[in-house]
């Protein structure tokens, strides 16, 4: 089930049909399409506009080695994208709220969907023990990981895992108040 380019979709269209990509072809993602992504993340809201998203994009054998040496969840990615919310720019509210996670995951939202239209899989990972990453991958110790995300064209027998089916109704989800 190889995705074609979704270009000319709904955004809705592409939110009901998008599904975790788990395995990729070898190719690597074109440098349009890898600018496209990137991009959309760049776009992203975020408390007062700081923008403390912080994005690693590993691409090169040894980074990607690397990673698929201290987690399962890389599968055969091409690309994975690791982000980060630097914790010395992100908002805080008085009430102790800080906004750079949420920051963080909005963008790379963005970077899953834009992806997604540029016919480039991907699934949102959190299945890592943040401490490992921060030592094998010498991150500052005043940002925090928030996700990875492995990406790449669609492999031809890639399919969605069962979880992708299940939504909840939104009468379940949301309330009119
Ligand atoms: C915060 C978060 C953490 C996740 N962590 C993992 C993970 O560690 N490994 C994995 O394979 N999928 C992970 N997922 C993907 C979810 O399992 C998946 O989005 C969900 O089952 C719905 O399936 P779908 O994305 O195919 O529609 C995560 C998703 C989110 C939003």
């Amino acid at each position: 089930m190889a995705k074609e380019s979704n270009a000319g979709k709904t955004f809705l269209d592409m939110a009901r049909e998008r599904w975790s990509v788990r395995k990729f072809k070898p190719e690597q993602i074109s440098e349009e399409h890898m600018a496209r992504i990137l991009e959309a993340g760049r776009n992203a809201p975020s408390a007062c506009n700081y923008q403390p998203q912080r994005v690693l994009v590993l691409q090169s054998s040894e980074t990607i080695a690397q990673m698929r040496s201290i987690t399962h969840w890389a599968f055969n990615a091409p690309t994975i994208l690791l982000v980060c919310a630097d914790l010395t720019e992100s908002w805080k509210n008085v009430d102790g709220c800080d906004s750079a996670e949420v920051d963080a995951t909005i963008a790379l939202d963005h970077m899953m969907m834009e992806a997604w239209e540029c016919g480039v899989g991907s699934t949102w990972v959190r299945g890592f023990d943040e401490r490992v990453f921060r030592r094998e991958f010498d991150l500052p110790s005043t940002w925090k990981v928030v996700a990875m995300m492995p990406m790449g064209y669609p492999a031809d027998d890639a399919r969605p895992s069962g979880w992708h089916f299940k939504r909840k109704d939104v009468q379940e989800l949301c309330r009119f108040i």
